[in-house]
């Protein structure tokens, strides 16, 4: 396994296994055999109603006795309905017992998105449904996940789909600082600002949709999305190297110290995902997926646009 170092040396494996849209009936069984493949990271959250099953998977994995807790590295978010200060704590206790662990590695404030703590897990669809920002301020959230540290549930914080603008606004206030910035990132959303915005004040990138997220269900997807896995370019710098589409995606996100959760329930490209650590990509290469770069979204936060919503695709992403 590669690991990244965070900011205080602490390492992170720089390939975990995605969870979002895992199909339930595999997750368990894919989750253990990526443990048992080499696998050393589990991204997760709460909104993936899911962890109850990857809690089974780590308990069945730990129980077997080979791993310890502290060779793995667990990834939960807070979903947008629990931003209250006073939900966050038992968002966190209800993702740890789902878990079935004593503590997560690192959690997440999912999106800069607030909703109505009655929506819990559900669709907001009514303006009462959501909370600006002004209501629920995004360091008032920070602060109660501060205290998350601080009582020992949670190794380290950070965000999700945060903007550098957003990100310039909290950096200043934290008493702790976010150690990972969890976005949209591939060849046709390359985001090199924010990238190096990101490793100049030490927060770590992780890739969602690395591999440009196919399988999500058709209500999410754009019509005539462009194919990051039939793309001619990663095709051919892939065939150089005899290695498939996917691992060039991962390896050229590994080389530019981004850390990557390419989500699979399949066997076969489990492995092959981890083996993208194996992949070297010359600087040619790399300069020539740099050029792929196109601003793309394929999770674009349209979903939060909803009647009466503060929230917009361009507020979201500023
Ligand atoms: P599956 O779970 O059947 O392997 P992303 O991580 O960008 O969200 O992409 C996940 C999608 O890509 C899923 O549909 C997953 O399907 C598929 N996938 C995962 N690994 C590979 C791979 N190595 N080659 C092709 N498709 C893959």
């Amino acid at each position: 396994m590669k690991y990244f170092n965070l900011h205080d040396g602490k390492k992170i494996p720089a390939i975990g296994l995605g969870t979002w849209q895992s199909e339930p009936k595999l997750l368990q069984k894919a989750t253990r055999f990526a443990i048992d493949t080499g696998y050393r990271h589990l991204d997760c959250a709460a909104i993936y109603q899911n962890e109850p099953t990857i809690g089974d998977a780590l308990h069945d994995a730990l129980g077997a006795n080979k791993l310890s807790r502290d060779q793995l590295w667990i990834t939960s978010k807070l979903w947008n309905s629990f931003h209250r200060p006073e939900n966050v704590l038992p968002a966190c206790k209800a993702t740890l017992k789902d878990l079935r662990l004593d503590y997560l590695d690192l959690y997440l404030m999912h999106w800069p998105v607030a909703f109505a703590p009655h929506v819990g897990l559900g669709q907001p669809s009514t303006a009462d449904d959501f909370l600006s920002l002004d209501q629920a301020p995004i360091i008032d959230t920070w602060k109660a996940m501060e205290q998350l540290v601080s009582s020992g549930l949670v190794r380290y914080i950070g965000v999700s789909n945060f903007s550098q603008t957003k990100l310039e606004k909290l950096l200043p206030q934290v008493k702790i600082h976010p150690v990972v910035n969890q976005v949209e990132n591939h060849p046709f959303l390359s985001q090199s600002e924010l990238v190096t915005y990101c490793k100049q004040n030490k927060i770590l990138i992780t890739a969602y949709s690395p591999l440009g997220s196919g399988g999500r269900p058709a209500e999410f997807k754009n019509s005539n999305e462009p194919s990051l896995l039939a793309n001619e370019t990663i095709d051919l710098i892939a065939s150089a190297h005899n290695s498939s589409p996917a691992q060039v995606l991962l390896a050229w996100q590994i080389q530019r110290g981004v850390a990557v959760i390419p989500k699979s329930t399949n066997e076969t490209r489990i492995v092959e995902n981890l083996a993208a650590l194996n992949v070297q990509l010359t600087a040619p290469e790399v300069a020539q997926i740099n050029q792929l770069d196109r601003d793309y979204r394929y999770v674009n936060g349209a979903f939060w646009e909803g009647q009466g919503s503060p929230y917009t695709v361009a507020n979201i992403f500023d």
